[in-house]
Formats: structure tokens, sequence, C-alpha cells
């Protein structure tokens, strides 16, 4: 195991190149003109903007990049032959990357030559583009499964034909990280020019791979945003990035306050979503939920934090389920400036803990309502509701019975009505019509986030015949209860208010 890492690292993003060769994905002109800039703001040294030789719209892109001015270099890919030079060439591309496959499979079974056939049209390909005044960069194809002594060969023959870097492609994502260290430092026995590592992601090691090449001495990554590519993808460029920056003291020229933003707008053009747990830019990356880690990330981030979200541009979430802790309630409580009596905020962490229990993600607007709800409802409870089951569907009556407690005097009742929410208030006023004489003004029900389990949100406003005006609110996960519970919360007001 070689450890001589280089201070500095080029990034070499290939999104546009091989994160366009994920299945099923297809970036357009305007896209690309789009991807490119954020890549260039981002700071990556050079941008590999496509395949100049697969059709005219490549060639199209390359001429429009070009006129935009870019600090990075844009680099077309182009296999060792003269007609995909060519269309590079003509296409304005400032940087040529070519490559042919060089291991005992691509020889044998793809391209169907020999050995010397092979080495001969790597270096002819590096010559002409030399011969153009353009950067060139050579990669062989499949390099981790090609016989080492070959490669150098390969390598050692276009370093002689001043080729400016070669790229080692790990094309099939079939080696480990001591291998890719071992190569690399092998390599460098023969290669002075700088060495880039281009690693897939069958193995889920590609960013692993990345950085023990770079560990060896390699001075250049290739990689995708977002981990784009073939198959399971590239070595995803966020990850190495953070990696170098924070865990190995490397440098690279990467404004990591970018990273995302641009992983963002890959996504949206790319139409890959993230999954959530995805380093560095999932959505889950900086969100807590166990109580123990909350505390400790609000007194210091670093308690469980590898790196402060801002330093990528993300932000950090308190998520609330059932593991959360009373802080993280306190601190959202802050965020919100929703102040609450210790009655009402212990009814919120235990509805909080009820609804995570039930299996129920709360979001921050969902956390609103229900503390607003519960900071709205009056100090004083005369009517509390002990029960509720309705009963409905079709040809069937909707009936609702209720069971409340009258200021100490347990009454249930039941009633019909057109719905099981107007069976309910039927059901309510007949209990109570003895205290208040209540008449539904108006309600209003949201949905508060989607999905089936969303919870919802009822208001209502009550009159009563003293002329009194209320508005009650509650928010649950059954719209039934939370209906019957904004009524109740706005009958309690009215006592209050009477005279
Ligand atoms: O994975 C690979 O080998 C490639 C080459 C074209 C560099 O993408
Ligand atoms: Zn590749």
């Amino acid at each position: 195991m070689t450890y001589n890492p280089p201070s500095d690292v080029m990034i070499y993003d290939t999104t546009l190149r091989d994160g366009e060769q994920t299945p099923g994905v297809t970036i357009t002109t305007d896209e690309k003109i789009i991807v490119a800039e954020k890549l260039d703001k981002l700071g990556v040294d050079v941008i590999e903007l496509g395949f100049p030789a697969a059709s005219p719209g490549e060639q199209q892109t390359f001429k429009e990049v070009a006129k935009l001015g870019l600090d990075a270099q844009i680099s077309g890919l182009a296999r060792s032959l003269t007609q995909d030079i060519d269309k590079a060439i003509d296409s304005d591309a400032d940087y040529i990357h070519t490559f042919i496959g060089t291991s005992p499979l691509h020889r044998d079974y793809k391209l169907k030559m020999s050995k010397e056939e092979i080495l001969e049209k790597a270096v002819s390909g590096v010559e002409y583009v030399k011969d153009h005044g353009i950067t060139a960069e050579f990669s062989c194809e499949d390099a981790t499964r090609t016989e080492l002594d070959y490669l150098k060969e390969v390598f050692g023959a276009v370093q002689d034909a001043k080729v400016d870097k070669i790229n080692v492609p790990d094309t099939v994502g079939v080696t480990i990280p001591i291998k890719m260290n071992e190569l690399i430092a092998n390599l460098k026995e023969v290669i002075h020019v700088p060495i880039s590592v281009h690693c897939h992601n069958d193995f889920g090691l590609a960013v692993a791979n990345t950085l023990a090449g770079i560990e060896a001495g390699a001075k250049q990554a290739q990689c995708t945003i977002n981990g784009l590519g073939e198959r399971a993808g590239n070595a995803s460029l966020e990850e190495i990035v953070m990696a170098l920056h924070k865990a190995y003291n490397i440098n690279t020229n990467i404004n990591t306050k970018l990273l995302y933003s641009t992983s963002e707008t890959v996504s949206r053009i790319s139409g890959v979503k993230m999954p959530p747990n995805k380093a560095i830019i999932g959505e889950n990356a900086f969100a807590h939920e166990a109580g123990i880690h909350v505390q400790g990330v609000l007194e210091k981030s670093e308690t469980y934090e590898a790196f402060k979200p801002e330093e990528v541009g993300h932000t950090r979430r308190i998520v609330l389920g059932k593991l959360t802790g009373a802080n993280a309630i306190k601190s959202k409580l802050e965020e919100y400036d929703i102040n609450l009596e210790d009655e009402q905020f212990d009814q919120l962490f235990q509805k909080v803990k009820a609804l995570g229990d039930s299996g129920k993600t709360i979001t921050d607007v969902d956390f609103r309502s229900l503390a607003e709800s519960i900071q709205g409802k009056p100090t004083e409870e005369k009517v509390k509701l002990l029960g509720i089951s309705v009963m409905t569907g079709d040809h069937v009556l909707p009936t609702a019975s209720v069971k409340l407690d009258l200021d100490g005097e347990i009454k249930s009742c039941a009633h019909i009505g057109v719905g099981p929410v107007d069976a309910a208030l039927s059901a309510i006023q007949s209990l109570i019509k003895e205290l208040v004489d209540i008449t539904l003004e108006e309600y209003h029900i949201e949905a508060i986030t989607g999905g089936t389990n969303a919870l919802g949100e009822v208001i209502v406003k009550t009159g009563d015949e003293q002329g009194n005006k209320v508005t009650g609110r509650s928010t649950d996960e059954d719209i039934v209860k939370a209906s019957v519970e904004a009524i109740i919360s706005s009958v309690n007001k009215l006592l209050m208010l009477r005279k």
C-alpha cells in the first residue's frame, strides 16, 4: 500500500459524457449548456462534454459551449481513430480524450486486434491530436483487467508521443482499493505525466478505488455529479471532493458550497432522483431524528456531523418521529416562534410520539400545524372528547357516536348526518345543547402533506345564540377526529366567552 498523494487533485467531470450513458438518460444541447455552466462555476478543471463522433447534435453542443468562454477545458471523447478525432477537432473541442480497449477481453472479442495493432492505434491517435496542437488525454479501456507489462508498454508509448495525461479506467468496476493503489504505484514507475483514475461503481467501490489511486499518487479524478454513469455509475464527484478536502486535507478547485445546487440541477435534468441517504447531497445527509443525536447536534454540530451542511450548500433538518426528544421539539418551536405552556408542550410531545409510533414521519408543516392547534386551544376545557366512532359507506346512513365529558358528567349519543362529520356535529350539538347552542359557520379542511397518511388540518368557525363567534382548529391523521376536535375546541372557547 503506497501513500504518496499529491497536495492538489484535478477534477475531470464526465457527467455530460459517461453520465449521459446512464440507462434512460439523454441530455439535450440546451440542457448540456445549463449543466456545463454550473460545472464551470463549481470549479471543475475539465468538462467532458460528450462524444462528438456520436451525432451532429453532439458536435453542435461543442460549438455552442465553446462560444461561452468557460474557464474549464472542454474535452471531447474519441476512439483512437482519425475519423472520431476529426469530429472532435471540427467541433472546436480544446481537449481530446482518446481511448482504446487493451484487456484480453477487449482485444480478442471486441476489437479482434493484436497487441501490436492496438498499441499502434493508441500512439497514432495521440500523435494526431498533438499535431493539431490540442491537449491529449489517453485511456486504456479496461485498464484494470489488462496485463501490467502490456499496460505499461501502451502508456509508455503514448507518453513518448507527448500525451498530456494518462487515464486509468476501471471500466467494469471490478477492482478493489488495494489493487488500484498498487496499479497506480506501479504505473508511476514509468509514467511521468499526470495520472488520472476513472472508476465505475459495479461493486459500490468507485469512490474508494478513486481515493486509493490518489493515495498512490494519481493527480486527477474522472467522476460525475451524483455518480451518474454506465450501469451502476461512476465515482461521485461530490463524495470524492468532500473526502479529499475533509479526510485527506487535499485541495481541489471545487467551490464546495455549490455542490448541493449542482446536484439538484443534474438530478432535475437527468431525471435521476437521488436516494435520501446519498452521501453529501441526499435529503437525509444532514437530517437528525434520534433524541440523543439532536441534542448533540444542537449543542455542537460536529458531535454527529462530519462537516457542516452549509459547506456543501445543504441544510440541516431535525426530523420528528418516535425517536424525537424534547430538545428537538423545543428547537422547532423556537424556529417557528411558538410559545407553549408546559402542559401544552407535553400534549405536543405526546402527539408527536404517538404519530411516530404509528409509523408517520412528521414534516415541518405538520409540526407547525400541530403546535399551532395546541397553542390555540382554550386553557379551560369544560368539554372533553372521550371517544368517537363513525360508520359510513355506500347504502349506509352515515352515523357518528360521540362520548363527551361535560364538566365531569359523562354523556354519549349517536346521530346520523349527510356524512360522518355532519353526523358527529349533530351528536355534539345534541350533547351540549344545555350548555350552549352552537352553529357551524365555516369548515375548512386541508391535507397538509401528500399521501394517504397525510395529516389533515381542520379549521372551523362556530357561533352561539349570544352572537359570539370563535374559531377552532385541530390536526390529525384522521380527518373526522380532527373535525370533532376542532369543533370541541371552538365550543370550549365559546363557553369561556359566555355571560
Ligand atoms: O469506463 C471507461 O472505460 C470509459 C472510457 C471511455 C474512459 O468511460
Ligand atoms: Zn466509464
